[in-house]
């Protein structure tokens, strides 16, 4: 029985990833994808969210709806040397009509994402992948809608581990740190995959050569180019030594749950300006009913995705 999904996500090249995974998933029902500013700016996660479609083709046309341009608190925030200016590293895809391979949904994101949990109540689960600006936005207009969410899985923070977009924050709690805290401190069942986990699960040069190049497909070549990936000096964009499959990995952890090992935890973040901006953190003595996610079967994932993706009817 497959599991009906929405996907929130700001499409930077891991997003495109994740979204390649779940949509060529059995066990997933991708009934819609929601755009939010974050790897680049909305107008670019849009364009680049019809892109991913039009490559994917899917058949039961998903909702399409776009997100906040800005997070609750402060300027967006980018991240263009990991991404590209585009978000997808330049690859070139003539973004088709979004009609022709997803429904556009005429409300905003949150709204979609309300409408959805009062659609599917506890039948539906939310994979979010990047700033929770969204989800913040539809618990302050309908709390109660929201808790019919059967799981909410994030993508997000950095709970045990350094961060990767300062010393301390994780990139997608950096960017709207308001939101990661009333996301995290609302009674969502949440289940957080944070860079702890994600961080376990890079593409390397070795895993390129000998496991994706020669898949010698469309999906390959995909991969190569949006990580800009360059065989000669072994290193991906920004001469990076691994490219780290975040996005993917929260799709893994719906798909298969018994992909990573779980701990309850009590978390917040950090939201005043300073050194620890939108840095994730234990509370002592809290609630703890936050799924965090600490360890993964790297082998296990890394097998399901190139498995998945290496037969992806890529256009
Ligand atoms: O920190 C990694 C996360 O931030 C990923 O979701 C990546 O796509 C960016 O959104
Ligand atoms: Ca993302």
């Amino acid at each position: 029985m497959n599991k009906k999904v929405i996907i929130d996500c700001d499409v930077g090249v891991d997003d495109a990833l994740a979204l390649f995974l779940a949509f060529s998933s059995p066990e997933l029902e991708v009934l819609g994808v929601t755009g939010v500013n974050g790897n680049v700016s909305l107008p670019k996660v849009m364009k680049n969210i019809e892109k991913v479609l039009t490559l994917i083709r899917p058949s039961n046309r998903p909702w399409v709806a776009r997100g906040a341009d800005r997070p609750l608190q402060g300027d967006p925030a980018h991240a263009e040397s990991l991404h590209g200016e585009d978000g997808l590293g330049g690859v070139q895809i003539p973004p088709e009509e979004a009609a022709r391979w997803g429904q556009v949904f005429l409300g905003p994101a949150e709204d979609l994402i309300i409408e959805m949990a009062r659609r599917y109540p506890a039948q539906i689960t939310l994979i979010a992948i990047g700033p929770l600006t969204n989800l913040a936005l539809a618990l302050q207009k309908d709390p109660e809608a929201m808790r019919q969410w059967n799981h909410v899985v994030v993508m997000g923070g950095a709970v045990r581990t350094s961060g990767n977009i300062t010393p301390h924050a994780e990139f997608n709690f950096y960017v709207d740190p308001s939101a990661a805290k009333q996301v995290l401190e609302s009674t969502l069942p949440i289940i957080l995959v944070p860079l702890d986990a994600t961080h376990q699960v890079p593409l390397t040069p070795e895993v390129m050569e000998e496991r994706v190049r020669p898949l010698g497909n469309a999906f390959a070549q995909f991969v190569v180019q949006t990580t800009g990936y360059e065989s000669r000096g072994g290193h991906f964009r920004g001469g990076r030594k691994a490219f780290y499959l975040h996005d993917p990995l929260a799709v893994g952890a719906v798909i298969d749950p018994a992909l990573v090992r779980k701990e309850k935890l009590s978390l917040s973040v950090e939201v005043k300006e300073g050194e620890f901006y939108g840095k994730s953190y234990e509370v002592p003595g809290g609630e703890e009913n936050t799924e965090v996610c600490l360890g993964v079967d790297r082998e296990k994932f890394l097998n399901l995705f190139l498995d998945r993706l290496g037969s992806c009817p890529l256009k």
